[in-house]
């Protein structure tokens, strides 16, 4: 990731406190470390803060599928910055592996079918079910990695009915 991409991520406020990863007693802890140690504070790893980016913004764009409102510019201008997952510094470097690569490589081809279905005004069924399936290589990257986030990550596809609008 570029220092202009983190410095952009930890301007919108995106480095946050706790790490999703890290169970309650971790949490706890550096909870307590960061309350005493004034100024140093823990920081989330480059890749955590791109995760929270891509979480905020998958949830944001839930609402606005309804509204057929998905732009195919602001969905490329996302694939650039997500395609950083594949290079950010992780917390626990030595977990990323062939499954990591795999599941990156996936999450980006499926993001470039969702653009590609914007960009032919498809109707909203067959966006839905792309982007279902995207949402999809999250979850399934994160059974390998980082189980925490899985149910928040599973509220971001969009449910059956959702298909309305713009047909
Ligand atoms: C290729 C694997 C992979 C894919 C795909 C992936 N993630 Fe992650 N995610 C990770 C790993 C590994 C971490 C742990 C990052 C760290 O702590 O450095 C993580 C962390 C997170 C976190 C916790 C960040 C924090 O605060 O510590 C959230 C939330 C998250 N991912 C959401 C998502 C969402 C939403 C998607 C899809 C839009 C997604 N992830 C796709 C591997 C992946």
């Amino acid at each position: 990731m570029s220092p202009r991409t983190i410095a952009s991520l930890a301007a919108l406020g995106l480095f946050g406190l706790l790490a999703a990863c890290s169970n309650k007693a971790d949490q706890a802890k550096e909870q307590a470390i960061s309350a005493t140690e004034a100024g140093t504070m823990y920081q989330a790893s480059e890749l955590a803060a791109l995760m929270r980016a891509m979480a905020s913004g998958h949830e944001a764009n839930k609402a606005k599928f309804a509204a057929g409102e998905w732009d195919a510019d602001v969905l490329r201008n996302w694939r650039e910055v997500h395609a950083n997952m594949q290079s950010a510094q992780a917390t626990k470097p030595n977990e990323i592996g062939e499954v990591f690569r795999e599941k990156s490589s996936e999450y980006l081809e499926r993001m470039d079918a969702v653009i590609g279905l914007v960009e032919a005004n498809a109707p909203q069924s067959e966006k839905r079910d792309a982007y279902n399936a995207l949402i999809e290589t999250c979850v399934a990257c994160h059974q390998q990695h980082c189980q925490g986030p899985i149910p928040r990550i599973q509220k971001m596809k969009l449910p059956a009915d959702a298909a309305t609008g713009n047909e």
